[in-house]
């Protein structure tokens, strides 16, 4: 059986710096808040030719040039993201265009910030039907467009950024197991509205396309969901956290984080965090950290890693693979 495995990784991050001391300046709060709250220092902000695809682009570029593979050799592009600049075409076909993959079919797939864990299981099972393809899997988001700059509440939360990987196949390395999860029934503590409907009928009282949240509700989901989630893989796996040499969860909030370290027993320098730096970039998250640490030479042949994540609709879920 053949596996989908990691071949070469990119990142790419808008140029500017926002501080939380620049925030400071647009909304009531403060760096000792939110560093406080939410272990967040920074994050980038896209601007001018920092649309989505065109960061996607960027990381998916990287991720190819260390995959040593052309382009055109590429099978299928995966966009996992919930802020393309167009809801039609798709993101994956701008990227398509974008980086010459000519050869390549490419669709968005949105699961919020699981996008990318979900897009690695959807990789996994095209690997497993058809193991001669090569697959780019990005995430991507451009947050900071809908995010409400007047509710202190979510703004400080974001940033921008996309995470590519590029997948080959292996039958002794890659994906091992994963464990995915949604509950529609939750969708209110975190959304975003479309677009207004054409059909006047169909029109919601809605406040624009802006990002809602009941952050303290989804603080406790998050970590109830995902400490299950790893428990269940890892009981299914024969694992224990002495196993994992690396867990790279989705980066919301430094506090979920070290909860989650605390109820699992994972040592601090097995989970890696960067959301200091960047902020939450939803489905960009994991691919970005996994990008940082495989270019720091924290990730070691045949280390089993962990990824786990959380998101609106809810959707979570944890995955397993040997690097
Ligand atoms: O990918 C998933 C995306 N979402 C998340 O990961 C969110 C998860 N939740 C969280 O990270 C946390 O719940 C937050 C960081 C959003 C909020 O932290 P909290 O400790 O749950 O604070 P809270 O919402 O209970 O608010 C406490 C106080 C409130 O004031 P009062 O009512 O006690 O007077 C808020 O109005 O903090 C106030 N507050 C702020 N103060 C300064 C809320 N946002 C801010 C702010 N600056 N930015």
């Amino acid at each position: 059986m053949n596996h989908a495995t990691v071949i070469g990784t990119g990142s790419c991050l808008p140029k500017r710096i926002v501080t939380n001391r620049d925030l400071e300046r647009i909304v009531d709060t403060s760096d000792e808040w939110i560093t406080s709250r939410t272990g967040i220092k920074k994050r980038r902000i896209a601007g001018a030719g920092e649309e989505n695809f065109q960061l996607a682009s960027g990381a998916a570029q990287q991720a190819i040039e260390m995959a040593a593979v052309a382009a055109d050799e590429i099978d299928l592009i995966l966009v996992a993201t919930f802020t393309p600049h167009m809801t039609m075409p798709s993101c994956a076909c701008f990227v398509q265009a974008e980086i010459g993959a000519e050869n390549a079919f490419a669709y968005d797939i949105n699961a919020a910030c699981s996008g990318f864990l979900y897009g690695l299981d959807l990789a996994d099972k095209y690997i497993a039907a058809n193991p001669d393809m090569k697959i780019l899997l990005i995430g991507s988001e451009t947050l900071s467009a809908r995010v409400n700059w007047q509710d202190r509440n979510t703004c400080i939360l974001f940033g921008d950024g996309a995470g590519a990987v590029v997948i080959g196949s292996s039958s002794d390395r890659g994906v091992r197991a994963v464990n995915l999860y949604s509950d529609g029934r939750l969708w209110n503590l975190l959304y975003m509205n479309s677009a207004k409907s054409m059909n006047p009928e169909l029109q919601q009282d809605q406040h624009g396309c802006q990002i809602e949240m009941s952050g303290r509700d989804v603080f406790k989901f998050a970590v109830r969901s995902m400490e299950e989630a790893i428990r269940q893989l890892l009981r299914r796996e024969n694992l224990t956290v002495d196993d994992l040499a690396l867990v790279i969860p989705h980066q919301a909030n430094v506090r979920i984080l070290n909860k989650l370290s605390e109820r699992l027993s994972i040592p601090k320098e097995k989970m890696f965090v960067n959301v200091d730096q960047y902020g939450n970039t939803s489905a960009a998250s994991i691919p970005i950290a996994l990008d940082e640490a495989n270019r720091q030479n924290i990730l070691h042949g045949d280390d089993t890693v962990l990824l786990c994540s959380f998101g609106g609709g809810f959707t979570w879920g944890a995955l397993l693979m040997q690097w």
